[in-house]
């Protein structure tokens, strides 16, 4: 399979990307449900007003309920974000062959590929990304960032040191929170990465036998997602009995937190289940950046409150915690497959 593109104008879907039936969609991508907190940023920088203290409160709800949450008034500028998904849009309606020359397969880091979530995985799932690494800035690999369209790169790069500055505002609330310096988490990760993965879900012929992004968690300290208004971002905090459909609200950021960030807090903060479904109706776009420790930063509780059990038993670096994860991830494919 080299894109989606001609998988997606079938009848019927391509059989890689049928899933098990107790990992097909529950809920449609459209069935919205309120119940992720959408709050308001404004004020965040008033020091004595009392909103700081009444947006922590609210976060800190959210993240303690859920792990989810979403922000507006979030003073990332809308021109830059709509230029962001337009430009976003522009990439994947290229031809197939301009978008291979920058095929991430063999190993290469950073660029285009159609994705599989797991590491030998069998099944596939129904989306295209084009992923970069943006921090530390030595890590900017621009033979690998796309230069198609014009402005993407200039546009990209606002964009992330804008995520960063809103990524760390958050982490500085959460630090409060726990009672700790305002960086403290942000030292915690010691030289914080970024990676922005965009991820485009065409229209899908059986939307209702596959996934867009099967459920995972993810593994860095806090997620801010831009989703168009389609619809197709799902939670769950009962290990995928339930599922909710997350809203889209114009302008804002669905904010997530990751299993670092559920580590560091003794798992006072929840790192999200969730998942994304597609549809045969239109195709979506979101873009997911990722904030991430360094590989070499330490994983452990900052804060251990009274009688509560530290829940890793000793200090591992984040490279390690990411390789355990993968490992136990590619383990249960396996005794799945088994089970068959
Ligand atoms: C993600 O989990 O990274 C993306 C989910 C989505 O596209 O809504
Ligand atoms: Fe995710």
């Amino acid at each position: 399979i080299s894109t989606l593109t001609a998988l997606a104008e079938e009848k019927t879907l391509n059989s890689t990307f049928v899933r098990d039936e107790d990992e097909r969609p529950k809920v449609a991508y459209d069935q919205f449900s309120d119940v992720i907190p959408v709050i308001s940023l404004r004020g965040i920088d008033d020091g004595d007003s009392g909103r700081r203290a009444e947006i922590c409160k609210e976060i800190v709800e959210a993240c303690e309920d859920w792990g989810v949450f979403q922000v507006v008034d979030h003073g990332v500028d809308a021109g830059l974000v709509s230029d962001m998904t337009r430009l976003a849009r522009e990439f994947f309606a290229l031809p197939p062959e301009e978008k291979l020359r920058f095929d991430m397969s063999g190993g290469k880091k950073g660029g285009f590929i159609v994705s599989s979530h797991l590491q030998g995985e069998a099944v596939q799932d129904w989306r295209e990304i084009v992923t970069y690494f943006s921090y530390p800035t030595r890590s900017r690999d621009y033979s690998r960032w796309p230069d198609k369209p014009d402005g993407w790169r200039s546009v990209t790069e606002q964009y992330s040191e804008r995520l960063m500055d809103l990524a760390c505002k958050l982490l500085d609330i959460l630090s409060e929170a726990m009672g700790l310096e305002k960086d403290a988490l942000t030292k915690a990760c010691v030289d914080m990465d970024q990676k922005v993965v965009v991820n485009y879900y065409p229209k899908c012929p059986q939307p209702d036998l596959t996934l867009g992004l099967k459920r995972h968690t993810d593994p860095g300290t806090i997620t801010l997602l831009l989703q168009d208004q389609v619809g197709g971002l799902q939670a769950t905090k009962d290990g995928g009995k339930n599922w909710i459909t997350v809203q889209p609200v114009e302008g804002a950021f669905v904010v997530n937190l990751g299993d670092h960030g559920h580590f560091l807090s003794n798992g006072r903060f929840k790192n999200a289940d969730h998942q994304a479904v597609v549809n045969s109706n239109c195709s979506r776009l979101s873009i997911a950046t990722f904030q991430n420790p360094a590989p070499n930063a330490i994983v452990y509780p900052l804060k251990i409150r009274e009688g509560e059990k530290p829940i890793l038993d000793e200090p591992i670096t984040f490279a390690e915690m990411y390789r355990r994860k993968m490992s136990k991830d590619l383990e249960l494919a396996r005794l799945k497959k088994l089970a068959k």
